[in-house]
């Protein structure tokens, strides 16, 4: 489906779905449907309507941490500052990550294959991505491209991963490696033109490629040439993004992609908790990716059953505290009690 017709779709679907649905998540709806989906994600939205914090729905979105490594330093991501944020670092094994999906199954629409790390060092990935595609569930990846591995791309074509975003910020080596750091701005583009090569040559219909851009004021200049380079060789749609910002000197001018410091975005009908599952990379769970620290878990999916986490009562208070504000009552504390206090997600650093 094209982009312009899904742009068309956006703002009824995010009516009906909150202001966080995006691109992939329309296609994964238009793409993997079927009554089991329908019914589950009709029950749930009912349920958050209806403000219910026990739910017979079950989370329709995955966020599963497949690692927390990475090979480069982006001087704002905890990952790339080295912090651990008291967990192992590690890649997620296949039996581990099926672990995850196989009782959510029926009824995801989206797994969205990355968190705090650089998902393509883990070799297990594309075997994931396969099962998921075999099972009806859409997958997303993002990656900073800087792989050595000539096999890369064409796993990528093979593993039927649906939607792929190369997060690439600059068109020049300088701007690029600004925030980038330790990563190799020609490496990067070339590994981008292979795949979109690649997938032209084989005339496989996935995945949709996105190049991501977060803009900085270094690199606002270089947006255009970027958009055209990316038409060039292929890519489905060039995406310039606000981006999170710790340095009042990396702000952009351009209006439109500003953001405040250390504030990326106001929370205003947060629906994470009731259609989200958010799993780290040692089995933490929480409803949302804003999660770093695993003091702040929900719970644990690698020693406790899904069933037995969905509905604790640390969901259960995330729940309250969203539907009926902070001067709820609850037996239990979360992440998103700030949120719903400051009217703002949390910032990734404490003294932003
Ligand atoms: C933590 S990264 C992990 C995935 C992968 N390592 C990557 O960089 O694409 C998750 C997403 O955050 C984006 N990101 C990183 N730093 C950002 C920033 N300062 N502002 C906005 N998005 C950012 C990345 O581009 C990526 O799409
Ligand atoms: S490449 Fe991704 S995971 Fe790695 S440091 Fe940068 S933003 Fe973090």
């Amino acid at each position: 489906m094209k982009l312009e017709n899904i742009n068309l779709l956006t703002p009824l679907a995010r009516k009906i779905g909150g202001d966080r649905v995006s691109v992939p998540h329309i296609m994964a709806f238009l793409q993997y449907n079927s009554f089991r989906k329908m019914s589950n994600l009709a029950r749930l939205l009912w349920e958050k309507k209806k403000c219910r914090d026990e739910l017979v729905g079950l989370p329709f979105i995955l966020f599963l941490e497949v690692n927390n490594i990475c090979n480069l330093h982006c001087p704002f991501c905890l990952t790339g500052k080295g912090k651990k944020g008291e967990r192992p670092k590690r890649n997620m094994t296949l039996r581990e990550m099926k672990g995850v999906v196989e009782p959510l199954a029926e009824v995801l629409y989206f797994i969205q294959l990355y968190n705090w790390g650089e998902p393509l060092m883990n070799k297990d990935l594309f075997k994931l991505a396969e099962y998921a595609h075999r099972k009806k569930i859409f997958t997303m990846v993002s990656s900073n491209m800087n792989f050595s591995s000539s096999t890369i791309p064409q796993d990528i074509i093979d593993s039927g991963i649906d939607y792929f975003i190369a997060a690439i910020d600059g068109f020049s080596a300088e701007t690029y490696s600004k925030y980038r750091r330790g990563g190799d701005f020609n490496k990067a583009i070339k590994n981008l033109q292979t795949i979109t090569e690649l997938k032209k040559k084989q005339g496989s219909k996935t995945p949709y490629i996105e190049w991501q851009y977060v803009v900085f004021r270094h690199n606002q200049h270089e947006i255009q040439a970027a958009k055209m380079f990316a038409e060039d060789i292929g890519v489905d749609y060039f995406h310039p993004i606000k981006g999170y910002v710790e340095d009042p000197e990396w702000i952009t001018t351009l209006e439109e992609y500003r953001s405040d410091l250390g504030s990326p975005e106001s929370v205003t009908d947060c629906a994470r908790p009731w259609t989200h599952f958010n799993v780290r990379v040692d089995g933490g769970v929480a409803s949302c990716c804003y999660e770093y620290y695993k003091k702040d878990d929900f719970g644990n999916v690698f020693t406790t059953p899904f069933n037995e986490v969905w509905n604790n009562d640390m969901f259960k208070a995330s729940r309250q505290v969203i539907a009926h504000g902070v001067g709820t009552s609850t037996s239990k504390k979360t992440i998103c009690h700030k949120c719903i206090a400051t009217g703002k997600r949390p910032s990734f650093e404490e003294n932003i």
